[in-house]
C-alpha cells in the first residue's frame, strides 16, 4: 500500500514563546486551534476576514486566493488569511490569539458516511453521517465538509447533539447554482464517505448562563438553533430555562422545524415554536394562516422589553443577520449575551 507522507511544519507566534506544528495539508488557523491555541476566526470559509494574521518570516499558499476578506491593502502588508493558509515550510505569524477562540473540542479532521438523508422543505435536507468514533461538539457548532469536485470546503452547523450515536446531523439549504450544495443534492449517495473537518463556531450554547433563550433563524440557519434547544433539553442543570425559537421564511413551504421542537419534552411550556413569513404570495401552493413579516420583528414582538434579559443565538443569511444585530443595539441587549457565526 502506498503511504504518503505529509510534512509537519513549525509556526511561532511573534513576541511570544507559544509555537505549535501545522501539517502541510492543513492551514494555520485551523493547526492553531487543533493545539488548543485560540487564534481568532469567525467563518472559516475566507469570507468574513477575522482570521487576518500577519507573516513574519516563511511562506504559505493560499487555497483560495481569490477570498472576498483579502484586499490589496492586506496583501501590501503582509497579511494573510490564517483560514487558507497552508504553510510552505516553518513560519512566524503575527497574531492575537484570545481565550475565548479556544474550543472546548479541539478540531479534527476525519472521514464519515452519509447513512440517512431526509427531505425537510423544497430545498432543505437533512444529511446523516456516521463517524468511526464519537467527535464531541458544543451544540450550536459548526464543520467544514469536502465535496468532491468542488474547490474548498463549506461550512454547515450540526443540529444534533454529539451523544447521538457518533453521528452528525446537518440541515442543509441547496443555493440556486451553488457548487457545494450542487454537489451534495446531486452527487453524495448514501454510502458515500466525505471528509469533516470540526468542530468550529463560537456561537455554541453557554449552559453556565441561567437566562432564557430567545433563537432566531431564517432558511439555512435552522441547524444550529436546533441543536441550542436540544442541548437545553438534555442538560438537567438548565431545567428552568425557556427556549424561544423564531425561524422565518419567505412563504409557507420554507417553513420546517416544528416536529423537531415538539419532540423535547416541556414542547409548549419551556420549548416555543414562532414561525413567520415574509412574502405570503410568493406560494400559492400553500395557504398561510400565520404570522408575516420579518423574524426580527416577531422576536421583538413576543419577548418585547425582555428580549434583553434573554441569552440570544441567531443564524441565517446575511441580510437577516444584519437586521437582527440591529434591533438587538436598538433594544440595548448586551453584547455578551449575543452569540452568532455570520453565514456566507
Ligand atoms: C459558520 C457557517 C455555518 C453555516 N451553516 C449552514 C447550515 O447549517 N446550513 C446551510 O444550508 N448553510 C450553512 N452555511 C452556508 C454554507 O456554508 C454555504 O455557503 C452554502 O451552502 C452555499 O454553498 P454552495 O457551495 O452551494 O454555494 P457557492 O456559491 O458555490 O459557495 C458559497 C460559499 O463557499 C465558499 N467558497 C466558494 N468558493 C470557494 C473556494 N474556491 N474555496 C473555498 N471556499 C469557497 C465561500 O464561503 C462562499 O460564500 C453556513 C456558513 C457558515 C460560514
Ligand atoms: S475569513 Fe478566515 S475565518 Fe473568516
Amino acid at each position: 500500500m502506498e503511504t504518503t507522507i505529509v510534512a509537519h511544519y513549525k509556526i511561532a507566534l511573534a513576541g511570544s514563546e507559544q509555537q505549535f506544528t501545522c501539517a502541510e495539508d492543513d492551514t494555520i488557523l485551523r493547526a492553531a486551534l487543533r493545539a488548543g491555541i485560540g487564534m481568532p476566526y469567525e467563518c472559516n470559509v475566507g469570507s468574513c476576514g477575522t482570521c487576518k494574521i500577519e507573516l513574519v518570516s516563511g511562506e504559505v499558499t493560499s487555497n483560495w486566493p481569490q477570498a472576498p476578506a483579502l484586499g490589496e491593502r492586506d496583501i501590501a502588508r503582509g497579511r494573510v488569511l490564517g483560514c487558507q493558509s497552508r504553510p510552505n515550510g516553518d513560519c512566524t505569524v503575527k497574531a492575537r490569539p484570545g481565550p475565548q477562540y479556544v474550543s472546548a473540542c479541539p478540531p479534527q479532521r476525519f472521514a464519515a458516511t452519509l447513512i440517512e438523508v431526509r427531505e425537510l422543505t423544497h430545498d432543505i435536507r437533512q444529511f446523516r453521517f456516521q463517524l468511526a468514533e464519537v467527535v464531541n461538539f458544543l451544540p450550536g457548532q459548526y464543520a467544514l465538509l469536502q465535496f468532491p469536485g468542488v474547490d474548498g470546503p463549506r461550512a454547515y452547523s450540526m443540529s444534533n447533539l454529539d451523544t447521538d450515536h457518533a453521528c452528525w446531523d446537518f440541515q442543509i439549504k441547496r443555493t440556486p447554482d451553488g457548487a457545494g450544495t450542487g454537489a451534495l443534492f446531486d452527487r453524495v449517495k448514501i454510502g458515500d464517505s466525505l471528509q469533516i473537518d470540526g468542530p468550529y463556531g463560537l456561537a455554541y450554547l453557554r449552559s453556565d448562563s441561567p437566562r432564557d433563550i430567545a433563537c432566531i433563524a431564517g432558511g439555512s440557519g435552522l441547524a444550529p438553533v436546533v441543536s441550542i434547544a436540544r442541548g437545553v433539553a438534555a442538560n438537567p442543570a438548565m431545567d428552568g430555562v425557556k427556549v424561544h425559537l423564531f425561524y422565518g421564511g419567505r412563504a409557507a413551504r420554507d417553513i420546517c422545524g416544528e416536529d423537531l421542537l415538539q419532540a423535547l419534552p416541556g414542547y409548549g411550556e419551556r420549548f416555543f415554536f414562532h414561525p413567520i413569513i415574509s412574502m405570503p404570495d410568493a406560494d400559492s401552493a400553500q395557504q398561510w394562516a400565520g404570522k408575516v413579516g420579518y423574524v426580527h420583528e416577531l422576536a421583538l414582538e413576543v419577548l418585547g422589553a425582555t428580549l434583553a434579559e434573554h441569552e440570544i443565538y441567531f443564524a441565517g443569511p446575511p441580510l437577516m443577520a444584519q437586521a437582527v444585530q440591529k434591533m438587538l443595539m436598538q433594544e440595548k441587549v448586551p453584547g455578551g449575551q449575543v452569540h452568532y457565526d455570520a453565514f456566507y
